[in-house]
C-alpha cells in the first residue's frame, strides 16, 4: 500500500517533500522516510510511526532531487531497517515502492547469491539490488526496464541513482500521478497531494515507465516505446481541511452528517423525483434489470448490505453482495440484464477494482457509488453515484458511511419508479420520510453528552456482541467494526436471530451486549432475544425508539432513537449513536482516534 513522493526541479527545502506526503498519510502511517540528492552524496532519515516524527527530526535541507515514502507494513515490521526508501549494496541507488512484488522471494534467493546484502525484510528491497544488477552493465534506464520485467505483482515506483541528475519511475497496477510545475516535476500516489502546487498533471498509463530531468519529461511503455504525454488540467478545489472545533476528525465528520443528507437531498431530488445523471445506462436497460452484484469492503460493504435489503424489497430484484477480495475470485456469471454496485469511499480500493475490472471483463455493467470524483473507480465504471459527503480524514468511516447508504436508498427508489414498481403515493411518503433524516440525526447528536456518559460506563468491558435483525443486521456489524476498529475492543456482529446458534455461549456478566430494536415488523422477536441475553446476565444496551415499560426494565442502558414514520430509513439514524458510542468508548480509554494502529484509510494492495 504506501503513499510515494518524488520531485526533480528548482531548489527547495526538504520540508516540501514531506509536506506533500502528509497528504498521502490516509494510505498508511506505519513509518516513513526520505532520501535526497546531496553534494554528490545522498542524505536519508527515516522514523518509525507518523510522518510528524519525521518532520520534527529534519532539519531544514535544499534539495532539488528527492523521494519520500509513508508506509503501511504488508512485508515485515514497521522498524528503521523496513522502511522506504531502500537502496542497493552500494547505497546509490533510492527508492520507494507502493504495492506488493509477488515475486520477491524467489528473486531475493537468486541476489542473494549473486551475492547482495539484504537488511530488510520487504518485498520492496529486490528493486534497488537488482536495479544494482542490471546498473553493472546498462545505464539506470535500461536497468530499469530490465528489473521491471523481472517483477510479478503490482508497483509504482520513484527512484534515482545518486550522481545522475534524474528521477526514474515505474508504473502497474498501483496509482502514480505526475504534477507538472512550474519550477520542476512532481510525483505522488494521488491527485490531491498535487493539487495544492498545480492543476497540470499526467495521469501515468498503467504499464509505463519514465525520466524526468529538470525540464524534460520522457514516459514509455514496458518496451521502452515512447508515450505520448497526455496532460490534464484539473479543476477540483482543494478543500482546505481542518478539525475545527472539534478534538477529532472522527467527530466532526460524525457531527457533519445531518449536511451530507441535506445535500444529497438537494443534489439528486428535483421537482419530488429521482434523477440521476451520470448512470450511462438508458431507461430501457435499467428497467430490464433482474439482479444485482453489490462489491465492496470494510463499512462500504456494509453500505451495501442495507443497500441489500432496499433493492430485494423496493424494486424486486435478486441482490448478491459479496466482499470485493472473494468476489474477484468467485466463479460468477453475469448475464446482460445483470448491474454491478461497486461501493467505495475512496474508489482507490485495490480488492474492489480487482473485482470490477473481473466483472467488466465477464461483459457486466457497473455503477460506482464513490465519494472521491476522479478516482480510479469512477474513471472504470460506466456509471457513477456520488456520495457527495466531502473528504473524510478520520479512518474509520462514518458520515461517508451513512452518505453511501442514503445513496442507495435513493438509487433503490429511483429503480422502483423506473421499473413501475412503487405507485406516486408511496414514493412520496418515502421522500418526505427521506428528508426527515436530517432532522432524525441531528435530534441524536444533540444528545451526544447522554450517549458519552453510557459509553463511559461500557468501556470497562473486554468484550463486546453487537445485534440486529433484518435492515438493522448491518447495523448492528457496522456498529462492532467502528467499536473494534478505534478502541481496539473484540467486537462482534450478528443477526440477533442466530445469537442462539454459537454467541450465546459467550454471555455472562462479564460481557456486553448492544442490541438494535428500533420498532419494526421483527420488533417482538429482537426482544425476546434481549430476553434471552437477560435470561444469562448479560449487560444490555439497547438502541430503541418506542419501548414500553416492561421493554425498558430488560435493558441496563437505553440511547432512543426518533420513532419513524418509515423504519427503513432507520440504518441512517442508529448509525450515529453507534458511532458516537466507538468513539466516546475510544476516547475515555485513550486510543488514538483518527488514526488507529494498524488501519489506513485506503487500501491500495490485495
Ligand atoms: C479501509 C478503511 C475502511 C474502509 C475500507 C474500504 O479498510 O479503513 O474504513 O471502509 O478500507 O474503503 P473504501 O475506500 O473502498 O470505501
Amino acid at each position: 500500500m504506501c503513499g510515494i513522493v518524488g520531485y526533480i526541479g528548482k531548489e527547495k527545502n526538504i520540508h516540501f517533500l514531506v509536506d506533500t506526503l502528509k497528504y498521502l498519510e490516509y494510505r498508511g502511517y506505519d513509518s516513513c522516510g526520505v532520501a535526497v540528492a546531496k553534494n554528490g552524496g545522498v542524505f536519508l532519515q527515516k522514523s518509525k510511526g507518523k510522518i510528524e516524527n519525521l518532520k520534527a527530526r529534519l532539519k531544514e535541507e535544499k534539495f532539488s532531487l528527492g523521494i519520500a515514502h509513508t508506509r503501511w507494513a504488508t512485508h515485515g515490521v514497521p522498524n528503521h531497517l523496513n522502511s522506504h526508501p531502500h537502496f542497493d549494496c552500494c547505497k546509490e541507488i533510492f527508492v520507494v515502492h507502493n504495492g506488493i512484488i509477488e515475486n520477491y522471494a524467489t528473486l531475493k534467493d537468486r541476489l542473494i547469491r549473486k551475492g547482495h546484502k539484504f537488511i530488510s525484510q520487504t518485498d520492496t528491497e529486490v528493486i534497488p539490488h537488482l536495479l544494482e544488477e542490471f546498473n553493472k552493465k546498462e545505464d539506470i534506464f535500461e536497468a530499469l526496464i530490465h528489473t521491471v520485467e523481472e517483477l510479478e505483482g503490482s508497483f509504482a515506483i520513484v527512484l534515482f541513482r545518486k550522481n545522475t541528475h534524474k528521477l526514474l519511475f515505474a508504473k502497474k497496477d498501483s496509482p502514480l500521478i505526475l504534477g507538472i510545475l512550474e519550477e520542476g516535476f512532481l510525483l505522488t500516489s494521488d491527485i490531491p497531494a498535487i493539487l495544492p502546487f498545480t492543476k497540470e498533471l499526467i495521469n501515468i498509463e498503467d504499464k509505463s515507465l519514465g525520466v524526468l530531468e529538470d525540464n524534460r519529461c520522457r514516459i514509455f511503455d514496458f518496451n521502452g516505446k515512447n508515450r505520448k504525454l497526455k496532460k490534464e488540467r484539473v479543476e477540483l478545489h482543494q478543500v482546505a481541511i481542518s478539525k475545527k472545533d472539534y478534538s477529532h476528525f472522527m467527530l466532526k465528520e460524525i457531527f457533519e452528517q445531518p449536511k451530507v443528507m441535506e445535500r444529497l437531498i438537494s443534489f439528486y431530488v428535483k421537482d419530488e423525483e429521482i434523477n440521476f445523471k451520470d448512470l450511462n445506462l438508458p431507461l430501457t436497460k435499467l428497467k430490464e434489470i433482474s439482479k444485482i452484484f453489490i462489491f465492496a469492503c470494510g463499512t462500504a460493504y456494509h453500505a451495501g448490505f442495507v443497500g441489500k435489503y432496499l433493492l430485494e424489497k423496493y424494486v424486486g430484484v435478486d441482490v448478491e453482495i459479496d466482499v470485493s477480495s472473494e468476489a474477484r475470485y468467485r466463479k460468477i456469471r453475469f448475464s446482460s440484464k445483470d448491474l454491478v454496485l461497486a461501493i467505495s469511499q475512496s474508489g482507490e480500493t485495490a480488492d474492489t477494482l480487482a473485482a470490477v475490472r473481473e466483472a467488466k471483463r465477464k461483459g457486466a455493467k457497473v455503477i460506482a457509488i464513490c465519494n472521491v470524483l476522479g478516482s480510479t473507480l469512477t474513471k472504470e465504471s460506466e456509471g457513477l453515484i456520488s456520495t457527495l459527503a466531502g473528504p473524510e480524514i478520520g479512518v474509520a468511516s462514518t458520515k461517508a458511511y451513512t452518505a453511501q447508504v442514503f445513496s442507495l436508498l435513493l438509487f433503490s427508489l429511483y429503480l422502483a419508479r423506473v421499473k413501475n414498481i412503487m405507485n406516486a403515493n408511496s414514493f412520496a411518503n418515502f421522500l418526505k420520510e427521506l428528508k426527515n433524516v436530517p432532522l432524525y440525526q441531528k435530534e441524536i447528536l444533540e444528545r451526544a453528552n447522554e450517549i458519552e456518559k453510557i459509553a463511559n460506563k461500557f468501556s470497562r468491558f473486554g468484550c463486546f456482541l453487537f445485534l440486529g435483525r433484518g435492515i438493522n443486521y448491518p447495523s448492528a456489524l457496522e456498529g462492532a467494526l467502528k467499536l473494534k476498529e478505534i478502541s481496539y475492543i473484540p467486537a462482534e456482529g450478528y443477526p440477533a436471530g442466530e445469537m442462539k446458534h454459537g454467541p450465546i455461549a459467550l454471555i455472562d456478566e462479564y460481557r456486553a451486549v448492544v442490541c438494535i430494536a428500533v420498532k419494526d415488523e421483527l420488533y417482538s422477536k429482537m426482544i425476546s432475544n434481549v430476553q434471552e441475553i437477560k435470561a444469562r446476565k448479560g449487560k444490555v444496551l439497547g438502541v430503541v425508539n418506542d419501548l414500553n415499560e416492561d421493554e425498558a426494565r430488560l435493558m441496563d442502558e437505553i440511547i432512543t432513537v426518533p420513532n419513524f414514520r418509515i423504519t427503513d430509513v432507520s440504518p441512517l439514524v442508529v448509525a450515529v449513536p453507534l458511532q458516537l458510542f466507538a468513539y466516546f468508548v475510544a476516547k475515555n480509554l485513550g486510543c488514538e482516534i483518527d488514526q488507529p494502529r494498524n488501519l489506513a484509510k485506503s487500501v491500495t494492495v490485495e
